[in-house]
């Protein structure tokens, strides 16, 4: 009794100061890891979208300039490697319901075209298909995550792309396959069943589409699952949360392994503003929108909790980043836009909610890989850049599959006129050697601010740490000044005791190592 008291005492003594002293309070409860962060949440998504593979991943043999091994550019696959990119979706998004995966296979020469109708109607050539996607996927170590078409598609399309990349032994798709020259199966696990199935993949009504999903998905495998494929559901669009309803309530559970949420941190679709000369008003925008990923996982994840209080069935937000307008001069329809600070804050914090919530939360995929939306690579020929996004992932990836450290968190404010947003953001979790690492987002642009960890639970001798920031939050890397933007050792941060004191400069993404 007299332990709880003091106990009790020391916490209240702890938030008085907090507050007193204008400090973020954490406390981090290493003592109750009880979910693991699935790696898959740091994954990826590439589209036939502009140069998100064309020109972006793949070359083919149209610059003799690039290295590259059967087209793939070389510097984009030691990049992304060093990201430790666990899954990657492609191929749309949109594009996926236009997508006939057999046009993609087979001799080049012989791959019809199609026009891309949803992006800049351009030709699309087919060069890259199955065979390249998949081995892309096994050079930088990531799980693919075929996204299969049913707005323009079969039950048959589907069920054979299946059999084509995973069944063994005499069957027409795995000869096919063969004769391709790829022997061994690859095992693929993740598909998607049609993508935004309330717009681009057909504008269905979510009892529509969950009878759909019904029978797309009893074809896609056996009555058992037995070759225990992953089957996502087409989800909703932010916050319809009716959709995520009625695909829990109508949907065999038997039949269904994920369902997706599709978000994006959008100012107003009609004007989203610019990528970098952005003001900060619109600064405060975007990352009250990406903060509302914290009430919308939430919310979806409460109803999945209803229909499946065992949390089978995982929450896979497919797509997410922030969308502006692209940049001039280039083609609209192929979205893309430069990275600055204020992506990092994005990435910093959206990753830290889906941390906090991967008791749902199991596979996420930033929108999009290179040179499209929020991209992690940016092109231009022979050069590449890796945005502040990229140095988040990287810095993060440090959470793939460790266990997650519970934190409370008495936040302090990021003030903008009237409106204020949670300045800090938080996440920790203890990897499989025993090492805690902690994530800690400052989003406000104008003030360093304090936050003091109480560590419960761990007794913690040593702080090392990295930091990702800059002089504005306009501040990017470009063609000409690469490395502008790239983590350093942080030196902010010191341990007393059961204290960790953290100084966080204005807008700033910092991963602490505690030992
Ligand atoms: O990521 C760009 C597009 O956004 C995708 O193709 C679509 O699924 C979403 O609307």
């Amino acid at each position: 009794m007299k332990k709880t008291r003091i106990a009790l005492l020391t916490i209240a003594l702890f938030y008085y100061f907090a507050i007193y002293g204008q400090q973020a309070a954490i406390i981090l409860h290493a003592g109750e890891v009880r979910y693991r962060i699935s790696k898959n949440i740091y994954g990826h998504f590439a589209e036939h979208l502009g140069h998100g593979i064309y020109g972006g991943i793949y070359i083919g043999d149209t610059n003799k300039l690039i290295p590259n091994s059967d087209g793939v550019r070389d510097d984009i696959i030691a990049a992304l490697k060093k990201l430790k990119v666990p899954v990657l979706r492609w191929p749309g998004g949109c594009f996926a319901d236009t997508y006939h995966w057999k046009d993609g296979i087979g001799p080049k020469k012989n791959r019809p075209s199609m026009v891309n109708k949803w992006w800049g109607g351009v030709t699309e050539d087919n060069s890259f298909g199955t065979h390249d996607f998949l081995n892309f996927c096994e050079r930088i170590g990531a799980d693919p995550y075929l996204a299969g078409n049913v707005g323009s598609g079969s039950v048959q399309e589907l069920s054979q792309w299946v059999q084509y990349v995973n069944s063994d032994g005499q069957a027409p798709m795995s000869n096919l396959r063969k004769a391709n020259g790829r022997k061994q199966p690859w095992h693929v696990k993740y598909f998607g069943v049609g993508n935004e199935a309330w717009g681009c993949g057909g504008n269905m009504t979510p009892e529509y589409y969950a009878n759909i999903f019904r029978q797309y998905a009893t074809f896609m495998t056996d009555w058992n699952n037995s070759d225990h494929i992953f089957r996502v559901a087409s989800g909703a669009n932010g916050d319809d949360y009716h959709w995520t309803e009625v695909l829990m309530r109508d949907i065999p559970h038997q039949l269904l392994e994920g369902v997706a949420l599709h978000y994006y941190s959008v100012i107003d679709w009609k004007a989203k503003g610019p990528a970098i000369d952005f003001t900060q008003q619109q600064y405060f925008s975007i990352l009250k929108q990406a903060l509302r990923m914290e009430e919308l996982v939430s919310r979806h994840s409460a109803i999945m909790d209803k229909y499946d209080p065992q949390k089978k069935i995982a929450l896979v937000v497919d797509e997410w980043g922030g969308w502006y307008d692209a940049e001039s001069g280039t083609n609209p329809g192929f979205l893309f836009q430069q990275n600055t600070m204020r992506d990092a804050m994005i990435a910093g914090v959206t990753l830290n909610i889906f941390n906090n919530h991967c008791d749902r939360v199991r596979m996420a995929n930033l929108a999009q890989m290179v040179n499209v939306l929020q991209a992690v690579i940016l092109t231009d020929k022979e050069k590449i850049i890796l945005t502040p996004t990229y140095h988040v992932m990287e810095m993060y990836n440090v959470h793939q599959d460790a266990g997650l450290i519970p934190v409370t968190v008495k936040n302090i404010s990021y003030v903008y006129g009237k409106d204020s947003l949670p300045a800090i953001s938080v996440s920790a979790s203890k990897d499989a050697k025993g090492i805690t690492h902690l994530s800690i987002v400052n989003i406000d642009p104008g003030k360093t601010n304090m936050v003091s960890v109480q560590l419960l639970g761990e007794v913690y001798k040593e702080v090392t740490g990295r930091i990702l920031s800059s002089h504005e939050i306009q501040d990017h890397n470009s063609f000409d000044d690469t490395d502008k933007i790239k983590p350093v050792p942080f030196w902010g941060a010191e341990i007393k005791n059961d204290m960790l004191q953290v100084k966080l400069p204005p807008a700033s993404v910092v991963v602490l190592t505690l030992r």
